[in-house]
């Protein structure tokens, strides 16, 4: 199994730009043609939210369009920049959203578990796992606890260091890796929200973050609790799951590095 990890896609108004730079769904065709370009195929797309950049419909019309090539299922969840009820509607067809609340499912890969997570604050930047979230999260695990299980979400389910990001964390993050302790086929949980790849130990098992498709923030450990941009390499992650369910996962730069020198 080959799962790509695609996060922050930030698809704004067609002609528009974000960040007053960035044609976000440039950057998402890129990502595309990148993913279309993987050997081995990977078997299923997971885009961790921030789909869009306003949560408006005709930037959901786009992110489709943008998507439609890519000839594996596309498992999507909400960030911040999203709107709940315009992604629910805009991916109803799909069939494996809920049809009210919270945009959280689980989902048989084969062998392997998703289980998505919803962080979303309406109309705020940081996230949350409420009560409610956390509850239907314990009770999903303990419903198949013996198969190998990836957990997706918007905002990382950690402290990164990078302060400006911090202010817009997640809350209930101490509850979630208390209930990771009590499940163990937790094997990684991917986030996105920080627009960097930050990796951490979370009750056993791997958490980590991934770059932007569109662009990065700047690497500012010094406590500065403002936010810059770069365009630094924006990435697809791969996780390589093999038959004994061996888990390892990669960074697979988009952009043009040149041929291949071959040196072995
Ligand atoms: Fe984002
Ligand atoms: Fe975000």
């Amino acid at each position: 199994m080959l799962l790509a990890h695609i996060t922050d896609l930030h698809v704004g108004m067609p002609g528009s730009r974000i960040f007053h730079e960035f044609q976000s769904h440039r950057g998402l065709e890129e990502a595309v043609v990148h993913i279309q370009k993987i050997e081995p195929t990977p078997d299923v797309v997971v885009a961790t939210g921030d789909l869009v950049d306003r949560g408006h419909p005709v930037e959901y019309e786009l992110l489709r369009q943008v998507l439609s090539p890519l000839s594996q299922p596309v498992y999507v969840i909400p960030g911040n920049h999203d709107s709940r009820e315009h992604l629910r509607a805009a991916f109803a067809d799909d069939g494996y959203l809920p049809k009210e609340g919270f945009l959280h499912y689980a989902i048989d890969l084969g062998g392997v578990r998703l289980i998505a997570l919803d962080t979303v604050v309406s109309g705020k930047p940081h996230g949350k796992l409420c009560h409610e979230r956390l509850r239907w999260l314990d009770e999903t695990l303990s419903g198949q606890p013996e198969v190998p299980t990836l957990i997706a979400m918007h905002h990382p389910p950690f402290v990164t260091g990078l302060r400006g990001s911090d202010l817009m964390g997640l809350s209930g993050r101490h509850e979630f890796e208390e209930i990771l302790k009590d499940h163990r086929q937790v094997e990684h949980v991917i986030a996105g929200h920080v627009h960097r790849p930050i990796t951490r130990r979370l009750a056993g098992c791997v958490a980590s973050t991934l770059p932007s498709t569109t662009t990065q923030l700047v690497l500012d450990l010094t406590g500065n609790p403002g936010i810059a941009i770069r365009a630094e390499p924006p990435c697809v992650g791969l996780h390589f799951i093999n038959e004994n369910v061996e888990w390892v996962s990669h960074l697979s730069f988009i952009g043009d590095y040149g041929e291949a020198i071959v040196v072995a």
